[in-house]
Order: structure tokens, then C-alpha cells, then sequence
């Protein structure tokens, strides 16, 4: 059992320090490459270091480390997986941030969590902002935000992101792949903004030193279905001749059907434009996707 007397984190008191959890995962690795260097001091855990659903280890490791602020990036991610196993999807998605939350607030560190569009049920073409009622249809979109509702329960100083369709690299390699065998499986009947994990570790990364709590949607402006992504993905790599000879085996979607994010505070605080999708797309690729050099 945690006993904050075995224990001193006396040595980074006073310190800024950066603790990404999560830090194997997809975008968690993308923020340590960002945080890394600087003054500030950068402690990353995977879940072999820190298991989020154990709050002892999470507040053993917080009072260790003192951190100012904490990501967290950990997450059961795959919607099929937590169809399949529900009860570990709410102790990894809603118990793992509780467990952040009271240590955050305990030791004095902020915390950004990322959410998803899941949270709300995206039944109809309504667009949904921060103050749109969540009312999720899958045990992910449940689980994150019962996570959500445990942070802001225990307490102040958060930052809630909810992103949709967070592509990389790899992503984009499946895509080709896929387009040079002329066969790519979509998930039918979803519409969302597809968003790189470049602007959105960006926005994360001006988070660290913001004090201007809350929840903030952001996403790429427009919304677009998989088809339309792919076939967007196949003219900047030049493949249209393979999309238009593609056979798509279509896949039923576990996601809601529309994730129309409105990054409604965002747009308020007169924050930078965001980018349209396909611009964002376009220039992720251009600068970080090597045609046919990522094996599968
Ligand atoms: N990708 C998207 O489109 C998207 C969109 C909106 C929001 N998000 C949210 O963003 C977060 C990160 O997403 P991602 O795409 O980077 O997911 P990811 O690649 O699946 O990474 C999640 C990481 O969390 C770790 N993890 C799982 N259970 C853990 C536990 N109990 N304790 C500690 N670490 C644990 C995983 O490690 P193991 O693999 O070793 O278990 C993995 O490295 C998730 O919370 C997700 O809900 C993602």
C-alpha cells in the first residue's frame, strides 16, 4: 500500500518536470521527441513502468518525481478492444485518469488528458462543442468519458483534449499498401476530422506552459469518410490510378457514426485558424512520409 512517509521527492521540488504517460504509444512518443531538450526536466513511463489503473504505483511515482505537469497518453485505444473486454477498458480508461487526477491534485500538477469524439453519441450531423452534452454509444466513448468526468471531479487544474481520427505515418503506409495491392478495407459509415498527430503534439506541447484550463476540442477543420481520406491520401502520393482500381471491402465502423468536433473555445480565444483537413494531410505527408520505405 502507498505510505507517503517511506518516500522523499524533495530533489526535483521547485523544478519544472514533464511526465508522459503512455510514452510507446503513438502520440505519446511523437510529444517526448517534442519535449525533449530544453530546460524543462522530461520523465516518460510506458505501461511496463507505470500501470495507470494502479494508484499506488501512480502516486509512488508522482511523489518521486514531482512533476508540474502530467500528459497523459495512456489509454485503451482500439474501440474493438474494448467491445471485447469491457471491464478492462474502464479501469484503463476512466479508473487510469482518476488515479492521474488524485495525484495530480495532491502533489500540485496540472494534467492534460487526451479524449476522443467518442464521448459523444454522433448519432445525427449536429455539431458538437465543449458544452454539448456527451452521451456515448460504445464502451469506449463510455469509458473515456467516465474518465473525463473523474478528472474533473478531482480536480482543477486540467486540460481535457478531444481529437478525432489521429493519423501517422503508419497510418498513411497502410494506405499505400493497400493502394499498391489494389485492395484496402474501410470502415463504412463514419464521418470525422481527420487530424495529424503533428498539430495536435503541437497544441499539447503550448498546453505544458498554459494555465488556461479546461476542455478543448481540436481537430482539422472539415469532415470528410474514409473513402474520400484515402482517396485524398492517393493524390499526393500520386496513386489515383491504383484508388480507381482498388477494390474496398467494406467493414462495419465501432465508432459513432458522425464526430463533428467544433472547436468552439478554440475559435472564441481567437486561437490560429486550423488548417482544413486536406491541407493538413498534404503537408504531413510532404514532410514526414517516405513513399514505400515503412514495412508493415
Ligand atoms: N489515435 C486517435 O485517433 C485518437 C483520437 C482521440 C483520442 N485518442 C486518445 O489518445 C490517447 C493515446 O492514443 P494513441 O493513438 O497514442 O494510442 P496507442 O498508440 O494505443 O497508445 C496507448 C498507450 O497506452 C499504453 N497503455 C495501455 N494501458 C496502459 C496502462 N494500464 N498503464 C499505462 N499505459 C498503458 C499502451 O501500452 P501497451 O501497448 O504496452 O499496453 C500504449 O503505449 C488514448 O487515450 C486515446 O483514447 C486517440
Amino acid at each position: 500500500m502507498y505510505d507517503s512517509a517511506l518516500l522523499e521527492g524533495d530533489l526535483f521540488k521547485g523544478q519544472e518536470t514533464v511526465w508522459v504517460l503512455g510514452s510507446q504509444g503513438r502520440i505519446g512518443r511523437a510529444l517526448t521527441k517534442k519535449l525533449t531538450g530544453g530546460n524543462r526536466r522530461l520523465v516518460t513511463t510506458d505501461h511496463a513502468a507505470v500501470d495507470i489503473k494502479n494508484l499506488d504505483d501512480v502516486l509512488v511515482f508522482t511523489e518521486r518525481n514531482l512533476p508540474t505537469v502530467i500528459i497523459n497518453c495512456a489509454g485503451m485505444s482500439s474501440a474493438k478492444e474494448c467491445e471485447e473486454n469491457p471491464d478492462e477498458a474502464f479501469r484503463v480508461n476512466a479508473l487510469g485518469p482518476k488515479n492521474l487526477a488524485i495525484a495530480a491534485n495532491h502533489f500540485g500538477a496540472r494534467l492534460i488528458h487526451i479524449s476522443t469524439d467518442d464521448v459523444f453519441n454522433g448519432k445525427d450531423e449536429t455539431l458538437m462543442n465543449e458544452f454539448s452534452e456527451p452521451t456515448p454509444i460504445t464502451v469506449y466513448g463510455k469509458t473515456k468519458k467516465q474518465g473525463e468526468d473523474y478528472i474533473q471531479a478531482f480536480m482543477q487544474k486540467y486540460f481535457i483534449v478531444r481529437s478525432s481520427w489521429v493519423y501517422d505515418v503508419r497510418t498513411i503506409a497502410k494506405i499505400e499498401k493497400g493502394l499498391r495491392k489494389n485492395s484496402l478495407t474501410i470502415t463504412r459509415d463514419q464521418i470525422a476530422s481527420p487530424t495529424s498527430k503533428e498539430i495536435l503534439t503541437d497544441f499539447i506541447v503550448e498546453l505544458v506552459n498554459s494555465y488556461d484550463y479546461g476542455i478543448y476540442h481540436f481537430v482539422s477543420q472539415g469532415f470528410t469518410n474514409r473513402k474520400s481520406f484515402i482517396e485524398e491520401v492517393a493524390k499526393i502520393l500520386h496513386l489515383e490510378e491504383d484508388f480507381s482500381k482498388s477494390q474496398l471491402l467494406n467493414q462495419p465502423s465501432l465508432h459513432p457514426k458522425y464526430a463533428l468536433l467544433d472547436p468552439f473555445i478554440l475559435r472564441m480565444k481567437n486561437y490560429k485558424t486550423l488548417p482544413p483537413w486536406q491541407e493538413d494531410l498534404k503537408k504531413y505527408i510532404q514532410t514526414y512520409y517516405k513513399p514505400g520505405r515503412i514495412r508493415q
